[in-house]
């Protein structure tokens, strides 16, 4: 049986285990275009991306598990090296910024917030059809200013909304499973 579109929407899911190959410069640039698509009030375009490979990944978790902790946040140390596990193995993080272009009063916050997180989603969704897998963190120091500052995305023009990371899946997973979308609707509202 053919695969449709839409099984590429059900069957997506999040693969945090992921190593090289990363996505290829083509695919990479297929991702972000993906992105690209996210609804958008106002076409304030305001997601923002910035790539992290190779020993910068080393650097991030240092710079992350450093600011966690000074700021009050447990790490242990088996923690710290589980952590240092995984990113050894990804080919490549995303960061993900909302930029907030406060020239514009008349889409709110949250609508910029919303239209970032759906542009996030369009590049998980790409990544899977692939046969990439990726998967979108806020651990990794993503609310400590020490980590969003050195990115480049201060607190003052930008909600810093984590990583995304892609490459090859670790291990095979099976599908995930999904709720029943009846459990999640409300039969018809007619304002009668
Ligand atoms: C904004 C956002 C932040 C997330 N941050 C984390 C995180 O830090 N750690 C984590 O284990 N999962 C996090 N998740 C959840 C995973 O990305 C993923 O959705 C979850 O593991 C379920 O997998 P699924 O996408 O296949 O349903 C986050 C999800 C979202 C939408």
């Amino acid at each position: 049986m053919s695969v449709t579109p839409l099984d590429y929407l059900y069957t997506r899911r999040s693969v945090k285990l992921v190593q090289e190959p990363g996505p290829s410069e083509e695919q990479l640039a297929q991702i972000l275009q993906a992105a690209m698509s996210a609804p958008d009030h106002g076409r304030l375009r305001p997601w923002r991306f910035k790539l992290i490979r190779g020993a910068a990944i080393g650097r991030l978790a240092d710079l992350s598990i450093a600011a966690t902790r000074a700021s009050g946040g447990t790490i242990t140390d088996v923690k710290e090296a589980s952590i240092r596990r995984w990113l050894a193995k990804v080919p490549l993080l995303i960061a993900v910024a909302c930029h907030l272009d406060h020239e514009n009063t008349k889409i709110p916050e949250e609508e910029r917030m919303l239209s970032t997180g759906a542009a996030v989603m369009n590049m998980l969704n790409a990544a899977h059809m692939l046969g990439l897998g990726a998967f979108w963190s806020t651990g990794l120091g993503t609310y400590a200013d020490e980590v969003t500052d050195a990115l480049g995305f201060d607190a003052l023009d930008y909600r810093f909304m984590g990583f995304v990371n892609v490459g090859t899946p670790v291990n095979v997973l099976p599908p995930m499973e999904r709720p029943d979308f009846h459990d999640f609707l409300t039969e018809e509202w007619t304002g009668e």
